[in-house]
Order: C-alpha cells, then sequence, then structure tokens
C-alpha cells in the first residue's frame, strides 16, 4: 500500500467512512483517524501505532453540540472552558455514554473530547457522520509529527491517506483536563496555558487518582528522541561531557556544538513549542552521542514544552537504568 500526502478532504472522508486510517492535521500536532464508533477501524491505530491497549484515545468532534451525544454529563465548568477556549488545543476528560466503545476509552468510564482549531480538520469533522478518535500520529513513545512528512517518515506505508494542512501552529498537544470530586484536575500540561483556564476554572491541581491501570512512571517515558537526552543547565552540560558529539537544544542563545536548535532567538514560549517537535527530529537525526536541552520558564506554553523534556529525559534514564542530571 502506498501513502498519498493530498488536502482532499472528501479523500480523507471516503477513506474514514470506508473504515480506514487517515491522518490528520490539527492546531497541535498530526493525529492518526478513525471513526471513533468503528470498533475494528480503531483497533488498527493501537497496531499500527504499536500503542498498548490500555492508553485511551481522544475524540475530536465538530463542535459543542457533538459532546452531548459522546458524555453523560458535563460539568458547568467544563462548558464554560469550552465555550472560552473551543476550537482550540483543550481536551476535557468526562463521563462518557455507551455510544463510545471500550476500546476507544480503554475500559475507563469517560472520554476525552476535544474540537480542533485546524480549519481542515473542522472541514472533515464536518463532512462526517461521527466524530474521530485520533491520538498522536508517532509510533507509541516517541516524537508526535508536527508535519505530514513527520507522519510518513515514522508510520510510512501503515497511514493509507495524510491529509496535508501544513505545519503544525501550536506544536505541542493539548492541555488535558478533567474532575476529581467536582473539582477541575490537570492530566496532561499542553496547548493553552493552565494560568488561562484557571481565569475561568480557578485553581487547578494536577491529577491524584490513577485512571490508568498502569505504575505512574510508566508512561513518564514519552515523547522521546532515540539519542539519548539530558535536561539541565546546557553549559554545565557542554562543560561536563566535553570531548563527545554534542547536540544542544536551547530557548534562546545559540552555543557551540555538534549540532544546534535554537528554539526562539527571540525567547517567545509559543515560538518555542512550534519549533519543539521538529528540532528534537533534527537532533535525532545528526549523529549526536547525546542531546542536551535546556528548560524553558516554567509558565504558559513553557510547561508543556519542559513537561515533554522531562519526558523525553525519563526514556534515556529508564533505558539506562540511571538518573541522570535533571533541572
Ligand atoms: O493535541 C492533541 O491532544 C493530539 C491531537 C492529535 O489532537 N492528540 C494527542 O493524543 O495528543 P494522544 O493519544 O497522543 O494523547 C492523549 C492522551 C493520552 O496520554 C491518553 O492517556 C490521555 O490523553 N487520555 C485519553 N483519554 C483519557 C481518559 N478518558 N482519561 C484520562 N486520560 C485520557
Ligand atoms: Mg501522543
Amino acid at each position: 500500500m502506498s501513502v498519498r500526502i493530498g488536502t482532499d478532504v472528501e479523500v480523507a472522508a471516503q477513506k474514514l467512512r470506508a473504515g480506514e486510517l487517515v491522518a490528520i492535521p490539527t492546531e497541535t500536532v498530526y493525529g492518526l483517524a478513525a471513526n471513533a464508533f468503528d470498533e475494528r477501524a480503531c483497533l488498527r491505530i493501537f497496531e499500527v501505532k504499536r500503542r498498548p491497549a490500555f492508553d485511551p484515545l481522544i475524540v475530536h468532534v465538530r463542535g459543542r453540540a457533538q459532546v452531548d451525544e459522546l458524555c453523560a454529563e458535563v460539568p458547568r465548568i467544563a462548558d464554560e472552558l469550552m465555550r472560552a477556549f473551543w476550537p482550540g488545543p483543550l481536551t476535557l476528560v468526562l463521563p462518557k455514554c455507551a455510544i463510545v466503545p471500550d476500546l476507544v476509552t480503554s475500559g475507563l468510564d469517560t472520554v476525552g473530547v476535544r474540537h480542533p482549531a485546524h480549519p481542515l480538520a473542522q472541514r472533515l469533522l464536518e463532512a462526517l457522520e461521527f466524530p474521530l478518535a485520533a491520538p498522536s500520529a508517532n509510533l507509541f513513545g516517541q516524537v508526535s509529527p508536527t508535519t505530514a512528512q513527520h507522519v510518513v517518515d515514522q508510520l510510512g506505508a501503515e497511514v493509507p491517506y495524510v491529509l496535508d494542512g501544513g505545519p503544525c501552529a501550536v506544536g505541542v498537544e493539548s492541555t488535558i483536563v478533567g474532575w476529581e470530586d467536582g473539582r477541575c484536575v490537570l492530566y496532561r500540561p499542553g496547548g493553552i496555558p493552565q494560568e488561562a483556564l484557571e481565569e475561568i476554572a480557578g485553581r487547578i491541581d494536577p491529577a491524584q487518582r490513577r485512571v490508568l491501570p498502569v505504575a505512574p512512571g510508566m508512561l513518564e517515558s514519552h515523547y522521546a528522541p532515540r539519542t539519548p537526552l539530558v535536561l539541565g543547565d546546557v553549559d554545565a552540560l557542554l562543560a561536563a561531557q566535553r570531548g563527545k558529539r554534542l547536540a544542544v537544544l536551547a530557548f534562546e542563545r545559540p552555543r557551540e556544538a555538534h549540532a544546534l536548535r535554537v528554539l526562539s532567538p527571540r525567547g517567545e514560549l509559543a515560538e518555542a513549542a512550534r519549533a519543539l517537535f521538529a528540532a528534537l527530529r533534527a537532533l535525532d537525526a545528526s549523529g549526536a552521542e547525546l542531546i542536551v536541552a535546556e528548560c524553558l520558564p516554567e509558565r504558559g506554553l513553557g510547561r508543556a514544552i519542559n513537561d515533554r523534556l522531562r519526558r523525553a529525559a525519563a526514556a534515556r534514564r529508564e533505558r539506562e537504568g540511571s538518573s541522570g542530571p535533571i533541572a
């Protein structure tokens, strides 16, 4: 089967109606989409991504009204958040209706819903009779794709059609929130800054309850390049690792190294988020022995970027069984 990259929403819609997978652009990262009501098609997502069945998929909707078909209960604050941030990079985990297959939610009684802001994704969702289950279109645990070519590079011939919407405007995945005892909690920092959500929802703490049937930590190693990555004070790391072929992932300021990516010379967090995953891929392909990355300011999109970098560093520590430097 050869991969086709194109911009034809009707071709994408036909394939999805026929139970096939289509990679779709969103404002955050590309997703690997299937009809959320078609269990066989959704099973194929897990196979192609080599994703364990315990990790649920989020469901993309064409708007607020479709949420009522999928979710049994919508807290008032959830409605306010949807009104404020949809379409956009915010996923809400809400009690699910029976119509959502257990396979999609990995047996949980909740479903993550999101209305993406990308115009092609929106046209596709409006053309379809069903919502789209779509995780990021990468192999499980690896770096998410922010261009159509990234999808092809990693999933190749396993995806019949890639709907090309250009480079993703946000560049990190959606922020995921849920509810514990009636309080809004954070599952994953992402494209909508926590501070912005808190203006509507009040204080949002990290989720406490374990929702997945795995040891906490297990999903810590994620977003990982193949080259080991350490996170910390780049200048100190460069000095300590002298003699090695090092790649540097810097926020604003360039350094001398075998390979270098500066995420935002102007020091802007949104620009840095947009550049993050492509930079990690480029450094991974540079032939360096080690990627040294620096933490960004822990505010706004900086939180999502730091979260992804910490997980990439955790993957290295897991592989090597060591506890390397981490800031
Ligand atoms: O921006 C995004 O969210 C992208 C684009 C394609 O929309 N999607 C994405 O999907 O990042 P994925 O599967 O790579 O990450 C979604 C995360 C997973 O870690 C999953 O465990 C969590 O959402 N999740 C999904 N449903 C959940 C649920 N019911 N309860 C708790 N966590 C859930
Ligand atoms: Mg993912």
